[in-house]
């Protein structure tokens, strides 16, 4: 943990200051070992391995530790970068684009390996934060440790520990894999100060019946209880018929009459989107959908509640790759 970081915290059981104390390791950059008091509870919280600490896992529902556990592992083994990221990340935010980031306070809900966190850093974020509940924040913080607007969190998205001082607050691929998706929605934007913006991407429920109806089933009931390491090699199977029907069918398809036959094809446009990454990407993708405990498909109207809810305005919503909502507005 960069010691900057602490102007940014808040206790997240009363939103009281934090304090630093018994610092027994440190690199010159960030505090290693440590621990966080707050100033008006006393609560603590411990710094381990360089990441602040506020989610105590075992303390935790057992619907959201078994999400924290699977995405946990997800991200240790899956530590891959891709140069594609940025062009798939843009298109999860849009309409933002990477200059809006420039000198801004950015959160991430849910940063998982970390790989958001870096772009933004990239980007000319004054500070990003990227907080995850699961154990893929020591991916995260091994990603981003080097950067020196970049600090990673380990805290629950419904709990966050941050001060309402965030001008840009976003959540990709999260909030519909919490128990309440729409709490987490609220939590997240209530971090981002008056006149500042939220970006916030689900699955929708549109167009994904078939997955509701015939995968989910199969998720819930099988392949998120198994072992990861078993799933990881279970999913190896739906990955090549993915791998190969989008490099042989998707891909070539789509380069032919200006893509008039392709879009015929079951599932187009996202399969399409994700036919330039490789074998690994792919069975990442695979994997992330199989390995979720909990996956809420959202429709178009309840979406557009939530932001209702938090009186935004200049609100976007679009259909983005004909499976999922891609929100933006100003707080
Ligand atoms: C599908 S991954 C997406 C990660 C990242 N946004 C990305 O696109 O690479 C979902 C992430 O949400 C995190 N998550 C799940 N429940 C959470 C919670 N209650 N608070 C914070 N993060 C949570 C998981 O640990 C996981 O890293």
């Amino acid at each position: 943990m960069r010691k900057r970081l602490l102007k940014y915290l808040a206790c997240p059981a009363c939103g009281g200051s934090l304090e630093l104390s018994g610092v027994t390791a440190s690199d010159g950059s960030h505090v290693l070992e440590g621990d966080l008091a707050c100033a008006s509870c006393r609560a603590q919280f411990p710094i381990t391995r360089g990441i602040p600490r506020f989610a105590a896992v075992e303390r935790l529902d057992a619907d959201k530790a078994a999400t924290a556990a699977n995405f946990g592992w997800q991200w240790q083994h899956f530590t891959q970068e891709d140069q594609k990221y940025n062009d798939q990340f843009l298109g999860w935010i849009a309409p933002v684009t990477s200059e809006f980031f420039q000198d801004k306070i950015v959160l991430e809900g849910g940063c998982g390996k970390g790989r958001h966190t870096q772009l933004v850093a990239a980007w000319g974020a004054k500070e990003v934060i990227g907080a995850d509940l699961s154990a893929a924040v020591e991916t995260a913080f091994a990603a981003t440790r080097h950067l020196d607007n970049a600090h990673v969190i380990q805290a629950d998205i419904y709990q966050l520990p941050i001060k309402k001082e965030v001008d840009y607050a976003f959540s990709v691929g999260v909030l519909h894999h919490l128990p309440d998706a729409h709490r987490g929605f609220l939590s997240l934007a209530a971090k981002v100060k008056s006149g500042g913006h939220l970006s916030a991407w689900v699955y929708g429920a549109e167009n994904n019946e078939w997955i509701t109806r015939w995968v989910s089933p199969m998720r819930e009931r099988l392949t998120s209880r198994i072992n990861p390491r078993v799933l990881l090699h279970l999913s190896k199977l739906p990955t090549a018929l993915v791998y190969l029907a989008t490099k042989l069918v998707y891909r070539p398809l789509n380069r032919v009459a200006g893509g008039r036959v392709a879009r015929y094809l079951f599932y187009n446009d996202y399969l399409l989107a994700i036919s330039g990454f490789g074998w690994k990407e792919q069975h990442t993708i695979v994997f992330d959908h199989l390995v979720a405990p909990t996956a809420h498909y959202i429709p178009r109207e309840e979406f557009e509640q939530w932001w209702r809810d938090i009186d935004a305005t200049e609100v976007s919503i679009q259909w983005h790759n004909q499976n999922s909502w891609r929100g933006f507005g100003r707080v």
